[in-house]
């Protein structure tokens, strides 16, 4: 496990920025897993700047996204689809057909599922996983409880999650009990990982990370048994941290 400290947010997305460019232009046919959430906007904006300044071309890389949440329509502006389009995909030289995400909004999950990680599969494996962590210590959608061993799979939100993803809704009620997403073992298969935390509030999860236990209740602590894992956290986050 390598950490990496860096001053703040800015620094902790140019760092990831770089570190994707850097791993797509030495990979042929790059295939780069991605999240959602607040704390990859900002790397993806540098993506965004780096591919217009030409620096970084899309051209060749295929993408797979953690999760999507059950139930709302792709283009639902809440819909991690949504989320992707606006943030990254829509302004950068990707071919639609190469990003992945899974449909929360078909009638047979369990087949959508089956149907995701086999395409992940096809597409050999994950070359760099970009992740973030969630209060209770999720990866992708991978609540605690859930099994080391699981592949692409529809998760129950637990509530402190809706509770803090609430902010993206109009009202808390809105949203989404259930989502699909990556297995931790398909994340685990990935080649490398970069974890990225920022902020104040993620100070307590990184900590149990780097000094916890390895525990399904906390299902980040398996990333430290992956052989090329990176935590880039910024100050604030990194507070509990010697
Ligand atoms: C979300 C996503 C995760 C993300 C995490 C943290 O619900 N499913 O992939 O890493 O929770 O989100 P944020 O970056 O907004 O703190």
């Amino acid at each position: 496990m390598n950490i990496i400290k860096v001053d703040d947010y800015q620094a902790m997305s140019q760092w990831a920025c770089q570190h994707i460019i850097g791993k797509i232009n030495q990979t042929n046919h790059p295939v780069l897993g991605l999240a959602t959430g607040s704390t990859p906007e900002g790397m993806y904006q540098c993506l965004i700047d780096s591919y217009q300044a030409g620096f970084v071309s899309f051209k060749d890389v295929t993408t797979f996204n953690l999760d999507e949440y059950v139930g709302l329509a792709i283009d639902d502006p809440n819909s991690y689809h949504s989320f992707m389009q606006d943030k990254l995909f829509n302004h950068i030289n990707i071919r639609e057909e190469q990003t992945h995400l899974p449909n929360g909004n078909t009638k047979d999950h369990q087949q959508e599922c089956k149907d995701y990680e086999r395409l992940i599969q096809q597409a050999k494996s994950i070359d760099l996983q970009i992740l973030g962590i969630g209060l209770n210590g999720h990866i992708g959608f991978n609540e605690p409880g859930t099994p080391f061993t699981s592949r692409t799979h529809v998760v129950e939100l637990d509530p402190l999650t809706r509770e803090a993803n609430a902010r993206f809704f109009n009202q808390k009620q809105d949203v989404p009990t259930h989502a699909i997403t990556m297995g931790i073992e398909t994340i685990m298969e990935s080649k490398e990982i970069v974890l990225l935390v920022s902020g104040a509030n993620k100070a307590e999860a990184v900590k149990r990370l780097v000094t916890g236990e390895l525990s399904e209740s906390f299902p980040a602590s398996i990333l430290k048994q992956h052989d090329n894992l990176t935590i880039v956290v910024d100050q604030a986050a990194a507070v509990h941290l010697n």
